[in-house]
């Protein structure tokens, strides 16, 4: 049986996800942020993004089923590479970030970092009509899963934390009675206790309940979270700016080694927590449509 490229890396991306579901759980953050950005797609971001997921999901064009396959596969010895673009630390405990300074890998390696990985990945879908028509459906497929993916972890405030405690996971604290690191507290517990008591564990009412603030309490804020300085498509720089200031006031206050965290952190956290992934969603939807709007042609596609 001969698979096409396409047929592969939907094969891959579905064995993957079926493996995922099957050991763990809580890739929520990365299925709201872009079931928000969904929401907002223009005509044109729907139909490209349609053609380049993976044929098991044609129909739906459900990106927000893919967000989390960087996560699933980082591990694997052929995607090693990509393990530290999902976070930037700064140094010595700085509560200020600096491309310059910041991004790169455990090996010094520059431009190794989310914000790095953010440029690369949408210079890469905005130059897409220049590539040959093969080459483009495989790269784009995966710069789309990637982009979508690494917005949501450059706005979790500990993806952009202190390189000595590498964002908090190395702080270990109890969470209500249970013991854990501060990284989790950020990447699932917060969601996973919001969900119980407020949203009766449904993703879908959490989500809803989002995109209601967005319509409402947050409306006045939407226009400025999509904007970019000097008009550039993404501006990774500006978000990771504001997840160490987050980082630095919110999620290391009263979170040392041995704390142990309750009520008070959660419902002073929380609020972040949802405005965070409010703003991944609306950041990603528009950097999507800079990216496909009319005067950028997708070859092929
Ligand atoms: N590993 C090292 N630093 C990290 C961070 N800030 N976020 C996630 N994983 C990390
Ligand atoms: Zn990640
Ligand atoms: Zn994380």
């Amino acid at each position: 049986m001969r698979l096409s490229l396409r047929q592969w890396v939907a094969s891959v991306l579905v064995l993957t996800q079926l493996v995922h579901g099957a050991l763990c759980w809580g890739k929520d953050d990365h299925y709201t942020v872009c079931k928000i950005a969904e929401g907002y797609f223009e005509e044109e971001t729907i139909a490209a993004v349609k053609k380049l997921l993976p044929e098991s999901s044609q129909g739906g064009g459900d990106l927000a089923s893919f967000c989390s396959w960087p996560d699933e596969i980082k591990h694997l010895s052929q995607w090693k590479w990509t393990s530290a673009m999902h976070y930037v630390n700064t140094p010595e405990y700085r509560c200020n970030y600096q491309y310059c300074r910041d991004c790169h890998d455990s090996h010094m390696q520059k431009d190794w970092c989310v914000t790095g990985a953010i440029f690369n990945y949408t210079r890469q879908l905005m130059s897409a009509s220049v590539n040959s028509e093969s080459l483009v459906h495989y790269n784009l497929t995966e710069a789309l899963m990637f982009l979508s993916h690494y917005m949501g972890d450059v706005h979790q405030p500990l993806h952009t934390g202190f390189r000595e405690d590498q964002g908090g996971n190395t702080i270990i604290v109890h969470w209500y009675n249970s013991k854990t690191n501060l990284h989790n507290v950020w990447d699932d517990l917060i969601i996973e206790s919001a969900l119980k008591q407020y949203y009766n564990s449904s993703l879908p009412v959490m989500i809803q309940a989002l995109q209601a603030k967005l319509m409402n309490g947050w409306s006045n804020d939407v226009p400025s979270w999509k904007s970019c300085q000097f008009n550039q498509t993404a501006c990774p720089n500006q978000y990771a700016s504001e997840s160490i200031d987050l980082a630095c006031k919110y999620a290391y206050r009263n979170a040392t080694p041995g704390t142990t965290i309750g009520d008070e952190y959660f419902l002073s956290r929380l609020p972040i927590v949802e405005k965070r992934l409010a703003q991944g969603g609306i950041r990603l939807a528009a950097i999507i449509n800079r990216i496909f709007s009319a005067k950028t042609k997708l070859a092929g596609a």
